[in-house]
């Protein structure tokens, strides 16, 4: 029996397979599968900012009132009480379910949704990842523009909250290295999320339209986070965790190598249903059987770039 804890975020990890945000993690049951079948840890599905500010905004009828279109979008997001059912969410998983529960919230902006943050923290959450979806496609805006909404809502975070924050990256940043050396420095955040996974487009050729080419990843998109987590887990004190492309052993065990603390999963959990968490944790035991390893410390950062 190898000894596979790991550390993320300041939290205590019985291995390194964590849910990823996505549909599979809104509700109790299918976090309780989870953490059945040997998940170490699980991201909640992420509230909206528009979500939280729709709610937290008690006028919500007169900021929109010139704007119906924009109240429709709000009434929309609002309708079923998302944020209150989220807090709700939070406390049951952490009542039913014996793993670390990690919020997440998606954001554009360091806007007045941050004090919604302490809520989620008094829920008992253990952990916020902040996913700033960040597509940098306005040719009026700088990269420093776009870079400092990351610094805007760690700023606007810290001393709100005191449980661990990570942020979770996108990967269309001019100089990532920089970036997450200067967050780094900030002594704010505990972790970094590579990375988030946005949707895309594709075109059809027959009609001439765009559609969304799939959601969920291929095993070869790995790369991407693998070069950046090799290169900057050496570089930085704080913790990764590598998102995108891991579906099996081999990925999990790859990412450790490149000095990841975690991985997150997603599409191979929609392929192949919460078990194959159990399968991915067998493969990476009987790799470090072969290997004489017997902790996940003694082989992780083995490739980093340092
Ligand atoms: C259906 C679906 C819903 C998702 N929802 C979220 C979300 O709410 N917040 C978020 O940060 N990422 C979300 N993601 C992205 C995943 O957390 C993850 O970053 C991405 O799928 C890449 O990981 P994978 O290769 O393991 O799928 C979603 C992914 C899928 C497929």
């Amino acid at each position: 029996m190898k000894d596979l804890s790991t550390q993320y975020l300041g939290l205590q990890l019985k291995n390194p397979i964590i849910v990823g945000s996505c549909g599979l993690t809104n509700s109790l049951a299918k976090i309780q599968e989870f953490a059945e079948n040997g998940a170490a840890a699980v991201v909640l599905k992420s509230l909206f900012e528009e979500q939280i500010l729709a709610e937290l905004n008690h006028n919500v009828k007169s900021w929109t009132v010139d704007y119906p279109e924009s109240y429709d979008y709000v009434r929309e997001y609002t309708r079923d009480n998302v944020v209150s059912e989220y807090l709700e969410l939070i406390r049951e998983a952490k009542k039913n379910a014996e793993i670390p529960i990690i919020a997440s919230i998606n954001c554009v902006s360091s806007d007045e949704w941050v004090s919604f943050a302490k809520s989620v923290e008094n829920e008992g959450a253990d952990a916020l990842e902040i996913n700033i979806s960040l597509l940098p496609s306005d040719p009026k805006k700088k990269s420093e523009d776009y870079e400092k909404i990351y610094f805007d809502v760690i700023e606007n975070l810290s001393g709100l909250i005191s449980i661990p924050i990570a942020l979770k990256m996108s990967k269309y940043s001019s100089a990532l290295a920089n970036l997450v050396s200067r967050l780094s420095w900030t002594g704010k955040v505990s972790g970094f999320v590579l990375f988030n996974r946005y949707y895309r487009p594709d075109f059809v050729l027959e009609n001439l339209t765009v559609q969304s080419a799939s959601v969920f990843s291929t095993p070869d998109e790995i790369t991407i986070p693998l070069r950046w987590i090799a290169l900057l887990s050496g570089m930085v004190d704080e913790d990764f965790a590598a998102s995108t492309g891991v579906h099996d052993g081999e990925g999990v065990i790859k990412q450790l190598l490149a000095g990841a603390n975690a991985v997150q999963v997603v599409s191979t959990l929609y392929k192949n249903g919460a078990p194959h968490i159990k399968t991915m944790l067998n493969e990476l035991e009987e790799w470090m059987d072969k290997k004489s390893f017997n902790t996940i410390d003694e082989f992780r950062g083995r490739l980093s770039n340092k």
